[in-house]
């Protein structure tokens, strides 16, 4: 009799347990790309992340400032990303860009002089270990004069380490230094582990093994992907364009004129070793933008 009685207890005992388990793998088995690829969609079974995951997500991920040593800390609405490319020449898009609430920048690109085709408003501008000497050419203009934009450097543990024998930590340190009002935020070992691993996600290749090195657009695509409601993308080509009939031919910056953009991008695909994988990333790109709110114009995307 009490084993009756006893039996529906039991079932529902083992099914919360059930239930509980379920809910722990779960936990376990949504990585961070997941929950990032959730950011801007509304149903088709992604819950939306409040504002606080989402800061303590970019906090685990993140930047910390050389200086204090806090987290980066960005929240965006309307995020306009400047692309270097030279598809920014003649454009004319400084006006619309600068309305946007924040602009994005990469590595040493000017807007003094090219404010008509980028705008004048730098809010974030992600850079390259390998291109904080050519900050160091201009310092008093990016770190004295615009001195309200944040700074992003990324780079190898190697350029990056804290104990001396870090070149460009050395450097960054110097600059804070001298200029200090200076924003600047390095990445943390985890954050680069974190955007090689997306990287083997998406590709299925190891990106130390196929020899290549990630671009300063994949981390700032990522970064852009955290911090802002909508993407606005100007001046970034697509993972065909270089293989479209009749493509415009322009420099690979907007700013330093020679180089082409597509020779540039073929070269650096097929380098065996030291290379970006640009329309890789690109493909990439294109996949995201259908997840996220991002949109490629100049030239544009219809994915
Ligand atoms: C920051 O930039 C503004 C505008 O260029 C300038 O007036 C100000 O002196 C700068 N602040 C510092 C502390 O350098
Ligand atoms: C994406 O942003 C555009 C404006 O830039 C807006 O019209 C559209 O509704 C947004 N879409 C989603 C899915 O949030
Ligand atoms: C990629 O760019 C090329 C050249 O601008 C264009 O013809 C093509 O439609 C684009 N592809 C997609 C999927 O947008």
């Amino acid at each position: 009799m009490s084993c009756l009685k006893r039996g529906p207890v039991l079932a529902v005992t083992s099914v919360s347990v059930f239930f509980f388990l379920i809910v722990l793998r779960l936990i376990n088995e949504v990585n961070f790309l997941k929950l990032l690829s959730c950011f801007g969609q509304s149903g088709s079974g992604c819950v939306p992340l409040s504002d606080i995951q989402r800061q303590s997500l970019a906090y685990r991920h993140g930047y910390v400032n050389i200086k204090t040593r806090e987290p980066l800390h960005l929240e965006c609405d309307l995020c306009a990303i400047v692309s270097s490319s030279g598809q920014m020449i003649g454009q004319k898009m400084g006006r619309e860009i600068d309305q946007s609430s924040c602009v994005w920048r990469m590595n040493n690109s000017p807007t003094k002089g090219y404010d008509e085709d980028v705008g004048a408003k730098t809010t974030i501008r992600v850079v390259s270990h390998t291109s904080v000497p050519l900050l160091l050419k201009n310092a008093e203009y990016f770190f004295k004069e615009t001195n309200s934009t944040v700074y992003v450097i990324w780079g190898p543990f190697r350029n990056m380490r804290e104990d001396g024998k870090g070149i460009v930590y050395n450097m960054l340190k110097r600059i804070v230094e001298k200029y200090r009002n200076a924003k600047i935020y390095i990445t943390t070992e985890e954050r680069m582990d974190y955007c090689d691993s997306i990287f083997k996600e998406e590709t299925g290749r190891d990106r130390v093994q196929s020899g290549s090195y990630l671009s300063t657009g994949w981390f700032t695509l990522i970064l852009a992907i955290e911090a802002c409601n909508r993407i606005h993308v100007y001046g970034m080509i697509n993972d065909t364009y270089c293989r479209t009939e009749g493509f415009r031919k322009v420099p690979y910056h907007y700013y330093e004129p020679g180089r082409y953009e597509c020779d540039e991008y073929l070269l650096h695909e097929n380098a065996p070793y030291g290379g970006h994988r640009f329309i890789t990333e690109k493909r990439v790109f294109a996949k995201w933008s259908k997840l996220h709110n991002i949109t490629f114009t100049h030239p544009d995307w219809t994915v």
